[in-house]
């Protein structure tokens, strides 16, 4: 085989993902996706693997998504790693997952920096083990003046705990009478949230073929669109091409927002 007919079906599929991502980029985009990376465990059961290598196959579809993502201009994109109900998984699939985490951000870190990526987390960080919170920090401290795709790492995250968190801290400041009763609204609770400032998602991508959002960003999703994938699709298979399908049934989707007429920003 010649070298020019060794790159033909490369440039065919460069030029095909490009057409993709112009269809996408001529209509409404999202400003937030966020995703449930669901079915690693059974990826890797269905190939007679242990579970930690669905968990490491499923690292490696995170970076293609995280640069799809800054192609089209999404401004932040939230991944749930790990949430405060799975600490109940076996000790060491647990531990798995903490080492991909360390891993990830130590080997991924000078590129994500490269390519203007914002790395933040939501969760509480504090009770992650040291190699794991230092790691983070490190991200953190490093891309905090990036301004391109901010992606959010949920990890150590619950949705009901992040409401306890910020009723509790509301209540202080109740209390100590920095606030009053009458300025809580729908906009204080948000901001009182980890992703206090971002704003809501306006697609939930979840993979793996479960319905359902697993005490997943419960007050930020209340008009998000839900996307599921077939329960053939887990999280290591998620293509590229799989992503432009979920934003392109979204950008196809009327948000009314409880109203009656169409709105069309994204
Ligand atoms: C769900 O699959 C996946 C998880 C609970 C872990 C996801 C974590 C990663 C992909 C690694 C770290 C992430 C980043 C951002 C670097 P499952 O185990 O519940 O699969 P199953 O439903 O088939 O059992």
């Amino acid at each position: 085989m010649n070298f020019e007919n060794f790159l033909k079906p490369r440039r065919k599929k460069q030029e095909k993902d490009q057409n993709r991502i112009d269809d996408i980029k001529s209509k409404p985009i999202p400003k937030h996706i966020c995703i449930i990376m669901d079915g690693n465990g059974r990826w890797a059961e269905k190939r007679g693997l242990p579970r930690s290598a669905g968990h490491r196959q499923g690292v490696e579809a995170i970076r293609d998504i995280i640069k799809i993502t800054s192609e089209l201009g999404i401004k932040y994109l939230t991944l749930y790693a790990f949430s405060t109900e799975n600490w109940k998984r076996p000790k060491k699939e647990v531990e798995t997952i903490m080492d991909l985490l360390v891993e990830y951000l130590n080997r991924e870190l000078d590129n994500l920096h490269k390519n203007n990526v914002k790395i933040m987390t939501i969760g509480d960080i504090s009770l992650l083990p040291r190699k794991v919170y230092e790691e983070i920090e490190k991200a953190v401290n490093k891309t905090r003046y990036n301004t391109g795709v901010q992606v959010n790492i949920a990890i150590n995250y619950g949705a009901r705990s992040e409401i306890v968190m910020a009723v509790k801290e509301i209540a202080r400041k109740v209390a100590s009478k920095e606030l009053n009763l009458e300025e809580i609204d729908e906009k204080l609770i948000s901001d009182h949230l980890y992703t206090g400032g971002i704003p809501d998602p306006d697609l939930l991508i979840r993979t793996g073929g479960d319905w359902r959002i697993s005490n997943f960003l419960l007050y930020q999703i209340a008009y998000t669109e839900l996307w599921f994938s077939d329960a053939t699709l887990y999280w290591p298979d998620f293509s590229i091409n799989n992503y432009f399908d979920a934003i392109s049934d979204f950008q196809n989707r009327q948000r009314r927002y409880g109203g009656i007429e169409t709105r069309k920003d994204g």
